[in-house]
C-alpha cells in the first residue's frame, strides 16, 4: 500500500474510482452525507467539487492504492478564516470494504497529521457517527472527545437519526 498527495490534475484524473469508492462506503453502510439511493454520478459530482478545492489550495488529498487502485482516501480541509488559520478539518477518510482492517486507514490519519502539521496547523478536528469503528481508530491516533451532538445525521440506510462524535487533537 502506498500513499500520495494529489494536485488538483490529479485528484480530477482519480474522480471515477474515488466516486467507486465513496459509492461502496455508503452502500455499506458508512454515515458520510449520503443515503440511498445513492447514485454514481452524485459521487462523481461530489469528488469533481473536492478536485476544485484542491486545485484551488482550500482542500489537501491523499489517496492510498494498492497494486496501483485507488483503496483508500483522505481529506485536509484548511480553515482560512482569519482567525481559524491555525487549526484543519480532517473529512471523508474512506478505505474500501475489501480492503480494512490491513492498517491503511491508520496510515492515511498518520499522513494527514503529518502534512497539517508541516503546514504549521496545530489543531486538528473532526466529526464521526458516535461508536463507529472511525472512533476507535481516531482515538487510537490521539483524538480526544469534544462532545456528542445528539440526532446529527440520519442512517443511511434506515430512516432513524444518529448521534455524532465531534473530536479534536492537538498536534503542536
Ligand atoms: C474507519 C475506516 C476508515 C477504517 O479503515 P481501516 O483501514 O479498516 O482501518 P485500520 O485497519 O487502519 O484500523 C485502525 C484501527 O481502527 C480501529 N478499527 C478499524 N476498524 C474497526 C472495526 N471494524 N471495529 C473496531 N475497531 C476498528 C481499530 O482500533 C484498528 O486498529 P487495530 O486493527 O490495530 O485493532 C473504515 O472502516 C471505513 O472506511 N469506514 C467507512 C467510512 C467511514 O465511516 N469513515 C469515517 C468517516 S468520519
Amino acid at each position: 500500500m502506498r500513499i500520495e498527495e494529489l494536485t488538483g490534475p490529479e485528484a480530477r484524473a482519480v474522480v471515477e474510482p474515488l466516486a467507486e469508492l465513496l459509492h461502496a462506503c455508503v452502500h455499506d453502510g458508512a454515515s458520510i452525507g449520503y443515503i440511498l439511493p445513492f447514485e454514481p454520478p452524485v459521487a462523481c459530482a461530489f469528488w469533481e467539487g473536492v478536485a476544485d478545492e484542491v486545485a484551488r489550495g482550500l482542500t489537501r488529498m491523499f489517496v492510498a492504492r494498492e497494486a496501483g487502485e485507488v483503496v483508500g482516501v483522505v481529506l485536509l480541509q484548511l480553515a482560512m478564516k482569519q482567525n481559524q488559520q491555525h487549526r484543519a478539518t480532517v473529512a471523508k477518510l474512506l478505505v474500501h470494504p475489501n480492503a480494512r482492517r490491513r492498517g491503511t486507514g491508520r496510515a492515511l490519519m498518520v499522513t494527514v497529521e503529518a502534512a497539517a502539521r508541516q503546514a504549521g496547523r496545530v489543531l486538528l478536528i473532526l466529526d464521526t457517527r458516535t461508536g463507529d469503528p472511525s472512533e476507535a481508530l481516531y482515538r487510537s491516533v490521539g483524538f480526544s472527545l469534544a462532545g456528542v451532538m445528539p440526532a446529527y445525521a440520519r442512517h443511511p440506510i434506515d430512516p432513524v437519526l444518529e448521534d455524532c462524535s465531534l473530536m479534536y487533537k492537538h498536534i503542536a
